[in-house]
């Protein structure tokens, strides 16, 4: 199941890429969740969450700063949030091992991520990127 990116996201090939990324990622999870194999698929993410947020808030960052984001604090207070639960996500697994109870927690983690930030936090700071670039009429 491809999931589309909303076209409001769409701004920098960069940025997108890195949403697209984490769609594909959730949506395997969930699948493998559902399947009973979420074992590798755990292992698999939390080492991709570790790279995606370090690369994509980043890129978001430098952006924001471009564009004299007004919202650039609490955007970034939730890339601190979310950082933080991929930490705990990352410590548990140490401790715990993959176990499904976890796999069906990071979905949720995910989930939220997408729904509260992605789609609602991102979209908005893309519509301010967009509002920039358009030609001022005199
Ligand atoms: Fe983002
Ligand atoms: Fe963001």
């Amino acid at each position: 199941m491809a999931r589309q990116l909303d076209v409001n996201l769409l701004f920098n090939e960069e940025v997108d890429q890195h949403h697209r990324a984490l769609l594909e990622q959730y949506d395997k999870l969930s699948e493998a969740v559902q399947q009973g194999n979420s074992s590798t698929v755990i292992t698999q993410l939390s080492g991709f969450l570790c790279d995606y947020s370090s690369e994509h808030f980043d890129a978001e960052d430098k952006l924001m700063v471009q564009h004299c984001y007004p919202q650039t604090d609490p955007h970034r207070r939730e890339h601190r949030d979310f950082e933080r639960d991929i930490t705990k996500l990352k410590k548990k697994l140490e401790l715990e091992g993959p176990t499904r109870k976890l796999a069906v927690a990071a979905t949720g983690i995910l989930l939220r991520w997408i729904v509260q930030h992605v789609n609602k936090s991102d979209v908005d700071m893309v519509a301010h990127f967009r509002k920039c670039q358009e030609p001022e009429i005199s």
